[in-house]
């Protein structure tokens, strides 16, 4: 029998169809097939305990009746052993570890078999959306860093993803920085470094706005002059623009990432009637105090704090944006999901928007997307307190990729002296980018991110060096061998034996339930520590299993699994956003 990419999957439906024929309730029992500890096997399917209990059946007795409906093949690929209470616990046979090997032996082999339900779909991700006018600083690194992983892990489910980067390009600042620059513009600040003296002339506007009532009300009247279509501010805003996406895309050239399209808040603008008519006439929103606002009678606190949509002054605002671009994003898009990325403290903001939609799009009867709000910690230093320079000011995302790749020159040059120097910043540029993503993504996204150099930029624990490393001497054995194409090798040889070489295939054939786990959790770490566990598997079977023996056979066997290793381990990388290295 042909060997499945997804085991686990596998295993799950052939324990459902097993379920009819042992005369189960089939529609009821959820076969809840989870990786194992490795000491009890590959796979463990925990289903019967809980259908057993609801019905008072004895588990084992059913375990046992589940088992002997199993077709024969599954036996020919699983060592089968009811444990405990009624866990069935299933390890795969060396020969099955080999055939997953054998036919699973390129990158697009791999991407098409990952192929989900979620195939076909179109998925739009809201990533990085930065807003305008400031330079990006180490608060936008997780949105980008995370956002591009989600879009690949979904790509590679099959999904057709549209990257969308949702600026903040039409809010309250642009009527202070309007203002400060018909007064305070330094022309040639300006030529050198455009975004430097947009940010310091919004400094202006904001503290003169904050020191004197006039002045806030002049840059509220610069506001209004611009969303009224004024040409003079138009012209300043548009120029303001440009150089902060400029200055975004030297960013996202060095993360790899790139959108298919910008479309940020000033877009949605003409977008607002629509979207006042449409809540208002399906009695979604109500007017409170002046404003248009959705309550939720049914939740605990949106049944009195209010989603406010169009302000009490008649302006738009980020929700009314927010609900326009749901809207587009369905109409435009064919969106079968949305995933939009930010940090924890928008919750609330995307919990009311959702609930909305959810209510809009049912009255409307428009078809309702998948809806998820990714969100993330904050970046801390190591004294848990917020990141800052030395000074005190906010750390520069340009900055700081800089100063990953110098740490990143030093730790190379520290390793392979042998290497020039331009081999060694062509590895520095990237270790380095790779280290601040891999540093990003390998934690819980939840959790605060302790932004740490020394931990971050290291050969050793579960960083990018580290992997990277493993990948390299990979490719360092094949070169030795004179052996090309390392990636898919065909070598079969003989079958597999050593405890180490059946644990690093053990390991390899797992690689689909952690893409799996980390797709749908939309949870990249899942993925990080699968990739970290299966270089450290690596290294245990190097480490005891010489690969360039004399029998040929050996050697071929061996050969295939550094070859397997290399490539889900360059795959997994390459999902996480990574560049992958052949020396280092
Ligand atoms: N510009 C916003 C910020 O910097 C993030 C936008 C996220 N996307 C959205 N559709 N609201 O906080």
């Amino acid at each position: 029998m042909p060997v499945p990419f997804n085991l686990a999957d596998a295993l799950d439906s052939v324990l459902k169809s097993a379920a009819k024929t042992a005369g189960l309730e089939a529609d009821a029992f959820a076969p809840e097939v989870r990786t194992a500890d490795a000491r009890h096997g590959d796979f463990q399917a925990n289903g019967v305990l809980g259908y057993s209990k609801a019905r008072k059946l004895n588990p084992r007795a059913t375990a046992e009746k589940l088992v002997a409906a199993l077709p024969a093949e599954v036996s020919s690929v699983y060592e089968i052993v009811i444990a405990g209470p009624g866990f069935i616990n299933f390890t795969l046979k060396p020969a099955t570890l080999q055939a997953w090997l054998t036919t699973h032996d390129s990158a697009a082999h791999l991407k098409a078999s990952a192929a989900s339900a979620k195939h076909g779909q179109a998925w739009v991700v809201d990533y990085s959306s930065p807003n305008t006018a400031k330079q990006m600083h180490v608060g936008h690194l997780r949105s980008a860093v995370i956002g591009e992983a989600i879009c690949r892990l979904l790509e590679f489910s099959g999904a057709r993803v549209v990257r969308d980067n949702h600026i903040g390009d039409w809010g309250t600042q642009f009527g202070k920085l309007i203002w400060a620059y018909q007064r305070h513009l330094d022309a040639a600040a300006l030529a050198v470094d455009p975004l430097q003296e947009f940010e310091r002339l919004y400094q202006i506007g904001n503290a003169a706005a904050d020191a004197d009532p006039a002045v806030l009300e002049q840059a509220r009247e610069e506001l209004v002059k611009l969303q009224a279509g004024d040409p003079t501010n138009l012209a300043v805003w548009k120029k303001i623009n440009d150089v902060s996406l400029g200055a975004f895309q030297q960013i996202y050239d060095q993360l790899g990432i790139a959108f298919d399209v910008t479309l940020g808040e000033s877009f949605y603008n003409d977008q607002v009637e629509r979207i006042y008519r449409e809540l208002t006439e399906t009695g979604i929103a109500q007017e409170s105090q002046g404003a248009l606002v959705v309550f939720h009678p049914e939740h605990p606190r949106f049944k009195t704090q209010p989603f406010i949509m169009r302000k009490a002054d008649g302006a738009s605002n980020y929700a009314t944006t927010d609900l326009a671009t749901a809207l587009y994003r369905l109409e435009h898009f064919h969106a079968d999901g949305i995933v939009v990325v930010t940090d924890f403290r928008q919750a609330d903001h995307f919990e009311q928007l959702f609930l909305t939609v959810k209510k809009w799009f049912a009255a409307k009867n428009y078809r309702l997307p998948e809806l998820h709000h990714v969100t993330f910690g904050a970046v801390t230093g190591e004294d848990g307190k917020a990141l800052r320079t030395r000074d005190g000011g906010t750390i520069k995302l340009k900055e700081l990729l800089a100063e990953a790749e110098a740490r990143a020159f030093a730790l190379v040059s520290e390793r392979s002296s042998d290497l020039t120097p331009e081999e060694r910043h062509a590895i520095a540029g990237v270790v380095g980018v790779a280290s601040v993503q891999y540093a990003d993504l390998s934690q819980n996204r939840s959790s605060d991110y302790v932004f740490s150099w020394d931990k971050m930029i290291s050969l050793e624990g579960n960083t990018a060096a580290y992997l990277l490393y493993a990948g390299a001497r990979i490719h360092s054995i094949f070169r030795k061998l004179g052996v090309a194409d390392p990636l898919s090798r065909t070598d079969q040889g003989s079958a597999l034996e050593t405890p180490a070489e059946l644990a690093l295939a053990r390991k390899i054939v797992k690689f689909a339930d952690a893409i799996r786990l980390a797709t749908e959790t939309l949870r990249p770490h899942f993925l990080c520590l699968y990739l970290y566990e299966l270089a450290g598997e690596f290294s245990a079977f190097y480490a005891v299993d010489k690969v360039a023996v004399d029998d040929l056979a050996v050697r071929a066997r061996r050969l295939q699994l550094c070859s397997r290793t290399l490539l889900v381990l360059e795959t997994g990388l390459g999902l996480l956003g990574l560049r992958t290295l052949t020396r280092m």
